[in-house]
């Protein structure tokens, strides 16, 4: 019965959600981007995947004909072991330090990353280290003041993890480690990256938070009007993803 009701409701929400902008389209923005920067790099280059867990998103559209290597660098041995998308894996606390030389990098990325991290001023810092001068830095992150977030941050994780399985299923085996949302603000978050050396920083935000209340069409309506509503005024501080695209 419970589940019926919520599989109406979600299906009135994505026929309505049809009209609307979405974050996969960002998403979608997102590996477009860092398979356009990817084209510009010297034959044999690296492309490191930070957080790169089991799977890297844009490793198909990547031309590795010319030697160009894609290197996922995950806290979890458990998750690199599951990736079968990239040349290479190497394990590492982002905040703790990144094993690669001063300057090593031409283009680093990171997708759904930084939001898990305890300490992100201090993984921005790693990150600046190893991009070489010139190089580039993209990165797309949940940001600590969408609704979504809001939730994650005052309900302790063993408990909304289940709620968040049962709610939008589409979730399970994405939404699958805990979030800390430290410095995960696009003002935040420009402020670091300008701090640790990068001289062109942009940063572009996306509004909508909608799809996880798709279980409520109501709610899902009321989240709808308040993203339009925050997506007009163009409150950024509000947004709920980011792209961080930089250069050095
Ligand atoms: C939500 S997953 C994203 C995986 C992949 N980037 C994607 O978009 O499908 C987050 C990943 O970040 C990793 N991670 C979390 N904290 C980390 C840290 N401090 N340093 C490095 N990786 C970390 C997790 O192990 C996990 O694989």
């Amino acid at each position: 019965m419970l589940t019926r009701f919520l599989e109406l409701n979600r299906r009135l929400s994505r026929r309505f959600a049809s009209r609307a902008e979405s974050a996969d389209r960002f998403y979608r923005d997102y590996d477009a981007l860092v398979v356009g920067a990817a084209r510009g790099l010297e034959p044999g280059s690296a492309i490191v995947d930070l957080g790169g867990g089991r799977y890297c998103p844009f490793a198909a559209e990547v031309d590795r004909s010319r030697g160009t290597r894609i290197i996922a660098v995950d806290i979890a041995q458990t998750e690199l072991d599951a990736n079968e998308t990239v040349d290479e894996v190497r394990v590492a606390d982002v905040a703790a330090g990144l094993p690669f030389a001063d300057g090593e990098v031409s283009l680093l990325v990171s997708r759904t990353l930084l939001e898990h991290v305890k300490g992100v001023p201090a993984a921005i810092g790693h990150i600046g280290r190893i991009v070489a001068p010139g190089g580039r830095t993209i990165h797309l992150i949940p940001c600590r003041n969408a609704l979504f977030a809001l939730a994650a941050r005052a309900i302790p994780w063993r408990v909304a993890k289940p709620v968040v399985d049962r709610l939008v299923p589409s979730a399970k085996g994405v939404i699958e480690f805990e979030p800390y949302y430290d410095s995960c603000e696009p003002q935040t978050l420009e402020r670091l990256f300008r701090e640790v050396g990068f001289s062109r920083v942009q940063v572009q935000a996306c509004w909508s938070q909608a799809d996880y209340f798709q279980a409520f069409f109501p709610v899902f309506l009321i989240v709808w009007a308040y993203q339009a509503l925050l997506r007009r005024l163009g409150i950024r501080r509000l947004a709920a993803y980011v792209i961080v695209d930089a250069e050095r």
